[in-house]
């Protein structure tokens, strides 16, 4: 043993060793050079170029990663504190830009220091780690959704197969230091069990059958879970959208109308998920939210990756602010979904009875993800139907047979149920 771990610790030794070194002549050899500050440079960008620059996309002006190298550091730094001026100098470069740009035209900034620009130069320099940042979030913002529990059963599941093993070690080991042990005291071991077939070994050891038993059991109560929350019977069911789309931000945040989206609530039997068309309404001038959208659970990169596989789906290009023509349509997965032999009209609940949303989706508005709210059960159904009475104002349609009921039942106000809400065939086919 101690033969094994002492070439390991000297490698180690001397890995910490090179390591320090490197770092050490590094940060000498980066003090050489004038000291630009990419973290303060980024905030100098945010602060006067974001308006009009994107790192990676054109915008009002030109992307402008890398610009470093497209430029030499002193025309850089005319260009950004005036480039108008350069321009008329008659600069070749200058004009040039200006011809592909016009008549946009850049703010001066002689405000901003020499090491100002230095700065903000060297944060355009940094290497490109959006994409990475992205798919991290996403898959991170994946995780937490709908497949949460997937992940902790994964997780539980690993650790119960550890347990099993380490259980399995240990009895080995136990019985061999037995045996051993026995033959140094010279106690003669039987071992009639040799000839005996495994699985009757299995069965007289009372404990190994009672963890497997139990590892059983939790087996398939994970996977009973499982199937369960995928057929969706769940109140609270959350699946996992194509595109991360939060209803607290649209609705909550940004006030939007949910029958904005959700047009044919109103009128019709259903109220559909709107078209990718409605989101472009908006979108189109919207390529990524603002720093101050993201919260500690979902970052500006996860949220501005999202918008992009919108323009992804409905083949919108940012550079060119133009379609593609070429598209793929997004399959939101269903959320509400009642068994086919029932029916429900939405227009008849919003329009005529004049419920609100809420009522039956919950706050909605307050959603990051959308979940079922309700359990969509038919006692629900029944029991709001037993406790609601009917709308009657402003309701023609309504004003004669109410009265006809009212004056049956002896009341002044009707129930949905008394309207009829409580018939089998008004809700079955
Ligand atoms: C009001 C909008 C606006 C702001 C703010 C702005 N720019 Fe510009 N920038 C432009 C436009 C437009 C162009 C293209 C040339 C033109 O039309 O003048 C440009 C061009 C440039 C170029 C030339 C890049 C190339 O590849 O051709 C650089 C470098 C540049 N801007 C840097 C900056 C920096 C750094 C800031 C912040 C300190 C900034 N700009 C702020 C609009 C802006
Ligand atoms: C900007 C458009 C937009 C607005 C505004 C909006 N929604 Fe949605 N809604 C969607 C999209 C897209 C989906 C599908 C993705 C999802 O489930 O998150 C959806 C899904 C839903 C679902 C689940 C559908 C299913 O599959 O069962 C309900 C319920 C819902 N919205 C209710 C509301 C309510 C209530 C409001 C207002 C508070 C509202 N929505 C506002 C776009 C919108
Ligand atoms: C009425 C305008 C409007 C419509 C319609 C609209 N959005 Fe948005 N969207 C916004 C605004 C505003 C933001 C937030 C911008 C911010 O925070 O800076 C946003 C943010 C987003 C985001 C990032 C935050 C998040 O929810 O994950 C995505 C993705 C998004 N929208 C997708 C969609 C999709 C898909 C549709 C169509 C079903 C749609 N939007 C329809 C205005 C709209
Ligand atoms: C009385 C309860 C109730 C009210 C009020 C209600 N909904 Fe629903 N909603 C449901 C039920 C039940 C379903 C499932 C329908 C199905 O599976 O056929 C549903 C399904 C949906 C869906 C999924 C797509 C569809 O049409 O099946 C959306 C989106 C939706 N509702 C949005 C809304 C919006 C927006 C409002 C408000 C304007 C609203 N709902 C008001 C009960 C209600
Ligand atoms: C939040 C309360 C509420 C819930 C939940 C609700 N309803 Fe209703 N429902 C009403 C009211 C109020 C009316 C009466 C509307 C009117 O004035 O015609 C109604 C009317 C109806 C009618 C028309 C009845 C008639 O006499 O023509 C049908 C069908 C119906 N509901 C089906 C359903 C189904 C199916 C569900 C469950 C999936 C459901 N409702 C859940 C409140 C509710
Ligand atoms: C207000 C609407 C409504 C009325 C009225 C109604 N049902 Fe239902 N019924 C439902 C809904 C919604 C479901 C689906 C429940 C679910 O998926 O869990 C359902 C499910 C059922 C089922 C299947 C049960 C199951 O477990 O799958 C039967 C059977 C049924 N209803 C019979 C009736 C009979 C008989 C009547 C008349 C006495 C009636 N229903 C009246 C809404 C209604």
């Amino acid at each position: 043993m101690k033969k094994m771990i002492r070439p390991n610790s000297m490698t180690r030794i001397l890995g910490i060793g090179l390591a320090l070194l490197l770092s050490f002549s590094s940060s000498l050899f980066a003090q050489d050079q004038p000291e630009a500050d990419p973290a303060a440079g980024k905030t100098l960008f945010n602060t006067y170029c974001a308006a009009c620059h994107h790192l990676d996309r054109r915008m009002t002006g030109p992307a402008l990663r890398g610009v470093g190298d497209k430029f030499e550091r002193e025309w850089l730094h005319a260009w950004i504190k005036n480039s108008q001026a350069l321009i008329k100098s008659g600069d070749e470069e200058a004009v040039r830009i200006w011809e592909e740009y016009k008549p946009a035209v850049m703010t001066p900034f002689p405000q901003l220091s020499e090491q100002d620009l230095d700065d903000i130069i060297a944060y355009t320099m940094e290497v490109e780690e959006e994409p990475a940042a992205t798919d991290v979030a996403a898959t991170g913002a994946a995780g937490s959704g709908g497949s949460s529990s997937g992940i902790n059963g994964d997780i539980v599941l690993g650790a119960l197969i550890l347990v099993f093993g380490v259980l399995v070690v240990m009895l080995f080991l136990v019985n061999k230091t037995l045996r051993k042990i026995a033959e140094a005291n010279g106690v003669e071991v039987k071992t009639p069990e040799k000839t005996k077939p495994l699985w009757r070994a299995f069965v007289q050891n009372q404990f190994l059958v009672i963890v497997t038993v139990i590892l059983l059991l939790l087996g398939s109560a994970y996977y009973a879970f499982g199937y369960m929350m995928q057929i969706g019977v769940d109140q609270g069911y959350e699946p996992v959208q194509p595109i991360h789309f939060s209803h607290k931000i649209h609705a909550g945040d940004n006030g939007i109308d949910c029958k904005y989206c959700h047009s044919s609530a109103r009128t019709s039997q259903t109220s559909g998920i709107p078209s990718l068309n409605v989101c472009m309404n908006c979108h189109q001038s919207i390529p990524e939210v603002s720093e101050s959208t993201a919260t500690a659970e979902y970052s500006k990169e996860f949220y501005d990756g999202e918008i992009a596989k919108l323009y992804k789906a409905v083949g919108w290009d940012v550079s060119t602010q133009s379609y593609t023509g070429e598209s793929q349509p997004v399959k939101w997965v269903r959320i509400h979904d009642l068994p086919d032999f029932v029916y429900f009209n939405h227009s008849q609940h919003v329009s005529v009875a004049g419920i609100a949303c809420q009522v039956c989706h919950g706050e909605v508005q307050e959603m990051e993800i959308l979940h079922q709210h309700a359990p969509l059960t038919m006692g629900w159904c029944i029991q709001c139907h037993q406790d609601t009475n009917v709308k009657m104002e402003g309701n023609e349609y309504y004003t004669k047979i109410h009265e006809e009921l009212a004056k049956k039942y002896g009341v002044d106000q009707l129930t949905a149920a008394q309207m009829g809400g409580m018939e089998c065939a008004k809700c079955h086919y």
